[in-house]
């Protein structure tokens, strides 16, 4: 297969491209494509002619989006609405990535996709809209919501944690009161590949590791694995206030994987093993 990566040497981009070594590959990140440039982003994929799109470019700076509202819009929205209406023009399947940040986070159970979505934040409101903008125009996609990730070279809660982890602090503070799935950028990698392998298989899927954790748990596996003993403090969210409010909860129930007889993702604890064997 011929496939064209948007955002290609990002985190999840870089991982795709070892994942996918035995497909021919077509890089379409800055400088030399811009998806916010609907018509050269056109002659582009017509150039490459690929038979499949991974959409991965998108603003994914939170807190920078709050702050920078226009430019949000600019590339999760009105990138992702190019990318989809040239899919469409050169009938080439879609395959774009979204987050869990499209949901409120205040269920008290993990959220599906066919609930409502209701952002908190600039980030999820303008993937949410992308996400909307490739059902309307190309009907040929898969949407997969992934979060917590993690992937080689960062930058992630993974590698943000070893880095302060350096001896120099007695005690960390790390949030326990939000809850979400850790995911490895490899595991969602795999299972790209096998809804790629359907053809015949449209929607949106729920990528997530499986198994659920605070940060703090989350944290504290990545110690352990790592053999470094770093106290850790269990904190509130209202001890970190950042300009973009995070979901409290942000686990994903992955129903369309099960409706579609495709295998679960992996637990998060061997997802995570796997990554630390490689990465540190
Ligand atoms: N990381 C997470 O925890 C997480 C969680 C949930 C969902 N996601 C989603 O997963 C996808 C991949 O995330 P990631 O972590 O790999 O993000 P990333 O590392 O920020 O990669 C995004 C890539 O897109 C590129 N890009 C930015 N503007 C572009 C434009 N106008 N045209 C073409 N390329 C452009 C970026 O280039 P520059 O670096 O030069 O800007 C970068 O290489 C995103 O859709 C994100 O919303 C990520």
């Amino acid at each position: 297969m011929k496939l064209l990566i948007t955002g290609g040497r990002g985190m999840l981009g870089r991982t795709l491209q070892k994942e996918f070594r035995d497909h021919r590959l077509i890089i379409a990140d800055l400088p030399e494509c811009d998806i916010t440039d609907a018509a050269g982003f056109d002659h582009f994929l017509a150039a490459a002619a690929p038979d499949a799109v991974i959409h991965c470019a998108a603003m994914t700076a939170v807190d920078r989006c709050e702050t920078e509202e226009e430019l949000a819009w600019r590339l999760n929205m009105a990138g992702s609405a190019n990318v989809a209406s040239s899919c469409f023009r050169h009938g080439v399947r879609l395959l774009a990535i979204s987050t869990d940040y499209v949901f409120r986070g205040d269920l008290d159970r993990p959220y599906h996709e066919f609930d409502e979505p209701g952002a908190l934040t600039v980030y999820g409101r303008t993937k949410y809209a992308g996400e909307e903008m490739i059902r309307r125009h190309c009907p040929n996609h898969l949407i997969a919501r992934i979060s917590w990730l993690y992937g080689a070279g960062g930058p992630s809660f993974v590698h943000a944690m070893m880095k302060l982890a350096d001896g120099t602090r007695p005690e960390l503070k790390v949030v326990a009161d939000q809850v979400g799935n850790p995911t490895s950028a490899a595991a969602v990698a795999r299972h790209l590949r096998l809804l790629l392998e359907r053809p015949e298989l449209v929607g949106t899927f729920h990528l997530t590791c499986e198994g659920e954790a605070s940060w703090h748990e989350f944290a504290r596996e990545i110690f352990r694995l790592a053999g470094i003993n770093q106290r850790l403090i269990p904190c509130a969210t209202a001890d970190f206030p950042r300009p973009a409010p995070r979901p409290a909860n942000s686990r994903l129930e992955k129903r369309m994987l099960r409706l579609q007889n495709l295998p679960p993702m992996p637990d998060w604890h061997h997802a995570l093993a796997e990554f630390m064997a490689e990465e540190f």
